[in-house]
């Protein structure tokens, strides 16, 4: 028998996170074959056939192989910030609101320069296919053009994306050119919607571009802009669009991120804020910006029963350890977030994240969790952290039946993995001691693989089953 035309396969060790579990479950869901085999074929790249190399179905026989040390599913950015892109090494001076204030605004007013936002794009595009970011919720520039630019690059190199313009109605000084009135705001978000979500396909359950309504925080809007922007959300919520934005990340007291929100708003947690109680307008209390195809950056300071509206919700946390770290922010409570049933997806939050490689981040995420206070401390299965760079990020972007694992009928979103192209990968995996106990090595060999990872090892990004594209030719 031969193969299908255009039948490709992938012959690795092949590590993911099988099926949909609930998060409690994933250490059970941890698949490992050795010597696996990962067969793709049709219009999107569908994997058709996962299993031991040994076992390939006859009808695959013949099909072109590509061979790597590794396999795993494309990592997902939960939350990043591409106007910030060359932000990561400044000196903030402070924590959030300072660092927003003398690094932050400032960078992205760079943005409304054409010339700026297209060098800009490239390299975010650029930057994202080195460290085999294959799907991102990416926190948008406030200005169209540089929307633009994102958008065109990402369909060229054939990524995914969910992104919106940064949305401020109000601010410091140092924000002013980011700020529009409200309904400016609306006309744009509303414009970069009816352009640009869904482009590619006109599917929101297949598209590789798709648009989030994205407000900075409550702090850079008002109670009237909020209000606005859930009436718009009304709709566009059935068109697939998202709603993406930050969530109880500063807590200094009295002048800090938290303290503010509670008093500028009135309201008793900041959740509040995003949620039905406090946007009702004309839909009686049953208006909300929560819901499955929702994310908030952070929630490090999260009361109880914000965490279980958000599970009620099915709104996600992108957890972004390496940024909290940076900002002083403190540390997510692992476990009782976990407990509360919220899905919590890694991010990298460039640029007070200074990282884009998500097994990085999961590597801080590991690191932040051991060390909480108190008996909290947990020290995170590999198949958790797995999870939370992969599979959870899919599920956060509402996207789990398309891509997040090597489940035979996804696209194929996967990475390439060849020790020997980053050195201390190679000694960590080849000469590292491992457990004499099979299954417990298996672990211990995905664990020294995550953490592990550097950039240069990444041999292979491939999205739907399709190498992606570097873009720019520039030499920037
Ligand atoms: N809160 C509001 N804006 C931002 C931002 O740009 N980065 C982070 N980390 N938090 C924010
Ligand atoms: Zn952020």
């Amino acid at each position: 028998m031969t193969h299908i035309p255009g039948t490709r396969i992938f012959r690795a060790h092949l590590f993911h996170i099988a099926g949909s579990p609930a998060q409690q479950d994933v250490t059970q869901a941890l698949v490992s074959i050795p010597d696996g085999a990962l067969v793709v074929s049709g219009d999107h790249g569908e994997i058709a056939w996962v299993g031991p190399w040994a076992d390939l179905p006859a009808e695959h026989a013949g099909a072109p192989v590509t061979r790597a040390d590794y396999l795993i599913p494309g990592f997902v950015d939960s939350h990043v910030h591409y106007p910030q892109s060359y932000a990561t090494a400044a000196h903030g001076g402070g924590q959030l609101l300072e660092w927003l204030d003398h690094c932050i605004f400032p960078t992205e007013t760079q943005y409304a320069d054409p010339e700026f936002a297209g060098r800009a794009a490239r390299y975010f595009t650029r930057r994202r296919i080195a460290a085999g970011t294959t799907a991102a919720m990416v926190f948008g520039s406030a200005f169209p053009v540089a929307q633009d630019a994102l958008y065109r690059e990402t369909l060229a190199s054939g990524l995914r994306v969910v992104s919106g313009r940064g949305i401020q109605t109000v601010g410091p000084d140092a924000a002013s050119a980011l700020i529009t009135d409200e309904k400016t705001a609306i006309d744009l978000v509303a414009k970069e919607i009816n352009h640009w979500h869904a482009v590619d396909t006109g599917d929101p359950r297949t598209a590789r571009v798709q648009v989030a309504i994205v407000p900075r925080f409550s702090l850079s809007v008002t109670a009237q802009t909020l209000g606005a922007l859930g009436e718009l959300y009304d709709e566009a919520r059935m068109r697939g669009v998202y709603f993406h934005s930050h969530l109880n990340e500063n807590n200094r007291k009295g002048d800090g991120e938290i303290a503010a929100v509670l008093a500028t708003y009135g309201v008793e947690t900041y959740l509040d804020t995003y949620d039905g109680r406090f946007l009702s307008g004309s839909r009686e209390g049953g208006r909300t910006l929560l819901g499955r195809r929702s994310s908030l950056a952070h929630a490090v300071h999260s009361q109880p029963r914000e965490l279980a509206r958000m599970a009620e919700t099915g709104t996600s946390i992108a957890h972004c350890p390496t940024s909290q770290l940076f900002l002083g922010s403190g540390t997510m409570p692992w476990q009782a977030t976990m407990d509360a049933g919220v899905n919590v997806a890694l991010g990298t939050d460039i640029g007070a994240g200074d990282e884009w490689l998500i097994s990085r981040v999961a590597g801080d995420c590991y690191k932040v969790h051991i060390s909480e206070e108190g008996d909290a401390g947990t020290a995170l299965h590999p198949a958790e952290l797995l999870f939370a760079a992969t599979l959870a990020g899919a599920r956060a972007l509402d996207m789990e039946h398309a891509f997040g694992n090597l489940d035979v009928g996804k696209e194929a979103d996967f990475l390439l993995i060849e020790k020997s192209r980053w050195e201390p990968l190679d000694g960590m995996l080849t000469m590292g001691i491992r457990s004499d106990d099979e299954a417990e090595a298996t672990l211990e060999e995905l664990f020294t693989l995550l953490m592990g990872l550097r950039q240069p090892a990444i041999a292979g990004v491939y999205v739907q089953g399709q190498e992606v594209v570097t873009p720019g030719l520039d030499p920037d």
